[in-house]
């Protein structure tokens, strides 16, 4: 989710504004994903890098994760979303962890949307992590015997079939850190349009883009065209 500040910049308005505005995309993204009936949903909240941002920006952004995580967890709750944050959740407060806490426990059994939020996520530790998961996991195991599938298996959401699109908004075409391992086969989307405009359209568009391509996953074209 990229553009929040250059949103409330472009109408001369201070950047905690694009990012409450962001929230409110959020929103309107995660209600039009149920609709459009998209399995499951990640979305990077908050990188391992913000924390650089000036104080008072993150937090805004701290509050506002905070506000959301008060007041929309029982809607998302009836509505049979399982929702899950993902990254190191220990650096912020308390009060924080213990709505996470509480929201992943009371939205664990649903089978709706998934719905993954990144926060204080990186995807370079989250492969280190999952090495050194595994390794403490596994003390009977040598260097050798660790492969992908190992890895995989230690990653964030390792239970959810792997990205299909990732999206980025606000004309960077980079992917930040973002789910690195997972990412490997996934198609990217990129647009200009700024986080806080991105609605049920926005992400419709994104999904026939993604349905208009050939996903060869390292085969010919022929191969996949005959399913051979
Ligand atoms: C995304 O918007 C929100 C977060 C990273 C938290 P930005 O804050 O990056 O917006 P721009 O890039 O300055 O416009
Ligand atoms: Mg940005």
């Amino acid at each position: 989710m990229d553009g929040n500040g250059r949103w409330a910049k472009n109408r001369l308005m201070p950047r905690f504004v694009g990012h409450e505005r962001g929230l409110n995309a959020v929103k309107k993204t995660v209600k039009g994903a149920m609709e459009l009936g998209v399995d499951a949903l990640t979305l990077f909240a908050f990188s391992t890098e913000n924390w650089k941002r000036p104080q008072e920006e993150v937090n805004k952004l701290m509050s506002l994760f905070m506000l959301a995580l008060q007041r929309e967890v029982k809607k998302l709750h009836e509505n049979n979303v399982r929702l899950r944050i993902v990254g190191d959740t220990s650096a912020f407060s308390y009060e924080i962890q213990q709505k996470i806490r509480s929201a992943e426990e009371l939205t664990q059994e649903n089978t709706g949307l998934a719905l993954n939020i990144a926060a204080n996520y990186g995807g370079r530790h989250d492969i280190v992590n999952a090495v050194k998961t595994w390794a403490k996991s596994n003390p009977e195991l040598a260097i050798d015997d660790l492969n992908e599938d190992a890895i995989s298996q230690n990653v964030a959401l390792e239970d959810l079939p792997l990205p299909d699109l990732l999206i980025r908004t606000g004309g960077e075409q980079r992917i930040s850190n973002f789910l690195l391992w997972q990412m490997a086969y996934a198609e990217f989307y990129f647009t200009d349009e700024l986080w806080p405009d991105f609605d049920k359209a926005s992400l419709q568009k994104a999904i026939e883009s993604f349905q208009n391509r050939e996903r060869r996953f390292g085969k010919t074209s022929e191969q996949v065209q005959n399913r051979c």
